[in-house]
């Protein structure tokens, strides 16, 4: 059977703004509206994994509100959505506002996600993976998560978290996470947090461990750390329109390139510039056939 990958995470509503200018608070200003995009951000992975060719299984409960808006978008991106469910909360929304390129996001976040629950297919499918894909918060949504986190293990699935600074509860708290994880991606804010003021050499722990970092810097490139291996790579030069979901497409690369055998620095190159190129399209997962072609 090929290799698949399980991204585990809300789908939720984009609700995208355009305004030139980032106005005064009580000010107010002309600003256009893109309209209502499916997004999240394991769903953008997902997407751009499914784009470049490799299966990838979507893992959520889809709010009844926005089925058929998120369906028929899953199906546009050849995304397998036979592991979600369906319910009736409030689907997560978020308000997007782009000035010239830049963006501001509100997370509409005025409810608690409903808890994911496996029956013996899912856990079958997700023990079968050869990644998962998800962020911490995302995870502790699966109900006795740190024993199905060992189960994962023990069958060799290699566990990748997406890490910003608001998805750390705390380090410590979270370290349990951490150091079961195969790949850390994250964003510098979301490093800057997990190193806490501490000395870089903080993170030989987890390299020693056989896990990779990776801090994505935005214009200003990438860093990879593994036991073996530290490599800085430079920002491409873009002209960028909207950099939302640039984070998520990169790790999107760097798995399909990963799960060919790429080796790590032929992987983080190639997602290094393709996600510099996202930057130039709004709304990634429309447009990523357009970038990949690049
Ligand atoms: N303005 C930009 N110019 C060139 N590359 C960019 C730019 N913004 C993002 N990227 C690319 O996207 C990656 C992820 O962006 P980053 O802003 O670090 O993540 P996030 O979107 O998760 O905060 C960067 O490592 C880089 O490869
Ligand atoms: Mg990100």
């Amino acid at each position: 059977m090929e290799d698949y990958i399980v991204s585990i995470g809300t789908i939720c509503i984009d609700d995208i703004i355009t305004s030139s200018i980032w106005p005064q608070l009580g000010d107010k200003t002309l600003a256009k509206s893109k309209g209502y995009i499916v997004g999240g951000m394991p769903y953008n992975t997902a997407c751009v994994l499914s784009n470049m060719g490799v299966k990838t299984y979507m893992l959520d409960v889809i709010g009844n509100d926005y089925k058929d808006l998120i369906i028929d978008d899953l199906k546009e991106n050849n995304v397998d959505y036979s592991l979600c469910n369906y319910d009736n909360h409030k689907t997560l929304r978020t308000i997007i506002v782009n000035v010239n390129g830049e963006r501001v996001i509100f997370v509409i976040n005025d409810f608690d996600k409903p808890d994911i629950i496996l029956n013996d297919k899912k856990k079958e499918l997700l023990l079968n993976a050869k990644y998962v894909y998800t962020n911490i918060p995302e995870i502790k949504r699966i109900k006795d998560n740190k024993n199905f986190i060992k189960f994962l293990l023990n069958n060799n699935v290699k566990i990748v978290y997406d890490i910003e600074s608001t998805m750390i509860n705390s380090v410590h708290r979270d370290e349990f996470y951490f150091e079961n994880a195969s790949i850390l991606s994250f964003n510098e804010k979301g490093f800057k947090k997990f190193i806490n003021n501490k000395h870089y050499n903080y993170i030989n722990k987890y390299l020693n461990k056989g896990i990779t970092i990776i801090v994505t810097k935005g214009k200003n490139g990438c860093e990879v750390f593994t036991k073996n291996v530290h490599e800085k790579i430079g920002g491409h030069k873009v002209k960028p329109v909207d950099t939302t979901g640039a984070g998520d497409t990169f790790n999107a690369v760097f798995l399909a390139k990963q799960i060919i055998g790429n080796d790590t620095i032929v992987s983080i190159k190639e997602a290094n510039r393709i996600a510099a190129l996202s930057t130039e399209y709004f709304g990634v997962n429309k447009f990523i056939g357009k970038v990949l072609n690049k």
